[in-house]
């Protein structure tokens, strides 16, 4: 039975060695890092090491990561924990109309606290601009949020751009949700300025619920979760110590192999579009040259939901945008509005995303398939 995963955006597979970590880290290591005694002790030793493995690979101090239950939390971290913390001095936050749902309702809440947000235009290929950034700063801006590559499409941001406007305004904390981004820059923050940066494991083959809010030292925000202290007194819960580990190894494996690994899908992507430029009953979201991970595209006529059902039954796992919004059948996604899609369009929308198991021979049945479908679906229209 056929098997291709193209949903690696919504979830990774976990990797097979970075498994093998997490049980042995549950077996062996599994007294709680705050308590005195050895095992404890032990725990502990290895959680540090775990977050120095990190910080390594993120360029920055130990004491700036901070471990988190995974994107969400790290976005609402960030967002509210700057508003908590700065709302006495500004209440105004600039962020973008494409953000992931847990950047868009955190600041939503923020909204119905009094907070004014500011959210950015993109262009049609899903770009915000740094002009327009800086033509929304106000005296009052505490915080700017950005994602580092967008979800539904690929589209990158101008983070470093972005963050040379910010240099100018350095009261203002800089958040990026970089958990579509691991492995597509050489620099994990990508710019120097970035404050506030949000990771989550299971985007790159790691375990689900774990993830890192990297915190620059000099930056204050208020816990949202009040407790024991861990975390430099700002996430308490007993450390998810097997999978802060698994996570650390999953990252590494995710930097060794990126350059490799983006070669690859930038190929798939090449191969897809030279296929559907052939026939204009298709159309491309993800512009070129974009994250190479991310495609989406549509059939004109076919819902997206319907080519997702349509492809799984040739064996392979697709989306329609995202995996949050898939339920939601009724809600066209925010990104394609944004970008002005029209409306039907939108509604085709199909979303492949590669990860680090796919090869050449799975987009060629994909390809297929796809002479297949478009023959199956032109009979009924
Ligand atoms: C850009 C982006 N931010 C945040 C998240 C949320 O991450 P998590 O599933 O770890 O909460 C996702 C997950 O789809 C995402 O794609």
């Amino acid at each position: 039975m056929t098997e291709i995963y193209f949903d690696n955006s919504a979830t990774t597979k976990l990797d097979s060695q970075v498994l093998k970590s997490m049980l042995t880290t549950m077996e062996t290591y599994y007294g709680n890092p705050s308590s005195l005694h050895d095992l404890g002790n032990q725990a502990n030793k290895l959680l540090q090491s775990a977050r120095q493995q990190i910080a390594d690979l993120f360029a920055c101090q130990a004491k700036e990561i901070i471990f988190t239950s995974g994107g969400t939390e790290s976005n609402n971290f960030a967002l509210k924990g700057t508003a908590m913390e700065k709302g006495n001095f500004g209440r105004h936050i600039i962020s973008s109309q494409v953000e992931h749902p847990s950047v868009r309702r955190s600041l939503e809440h923020l909204q119905r606290q009094g907070f004014d947000v500011t959210y950015l235009p993109v262009n049609k290929q899903g770009l915000v601009s740094a002009d327009d950034l800086r033509a929304a700063l106000r005296d009052d801006t505490i915080l700017v949020s950005i994602m580092a590559v967008n979800n539904e499409v690929g589209a990158i941001q101008p983070i470093a751009e972005i963050g040379e406007v910010l240099n100018d305004y350095p009261s203002i904390h800089y958040h990026v949700d970089g958990v579509q981004s691991l492995g597509k820059f050489t620099d994990i923050l990508i710019h120097p300025r970035v404050d506030l940066f949000s990771l989550s494991a299971h985007k790159f083959n790691g375990p689900r619920g774990v993830g890192i809010l990297y915190k620059q030292a000099n930056r204050k925000l208020s816990p949202l979760l009040d407790g024991g202290g861990q975390e430099g007194q700002l996430r308490s819960s007993t450390e998810n110590l097997a999978g802060i580990v698994a996570m650390a190894k999953a990252m590494r494996l995710t930097m060794e192999n990126a350059s490799q690994e983006n070669a690859n899908h930038k190929q798939f992507q090449e191969k897809i579009r030279a296929y559907m430029s052939k026939n204009s009953d298709f159309k491309i979201f993800s512009a070129p040259n974009q994250a190479p991970h991310v495609f989406c595209f549509a059939l004109r006529g076919v819902r997206g939901e319907v080519m997702v059902h349509a492809l799984e039954n040739e064996g392979i796992y697709a989306s329609t945008t995202s995996a949050c919004s898939s339920r939601a059948t009724d809600q066209a996604s925010s990104t394609l509005k944004a970008m002005g899609v029209a409306g039907d369009w939108a509604s085709y929308a199909c979303r492949l995303s590669f990860g680090s198991d796919n090869t050449m021979e799975e987009i060629d049945y994909f390809l297929q398939v796809m002479d297949k479908l478009v023959a199956k679906f032109a009979k009924i229209q």
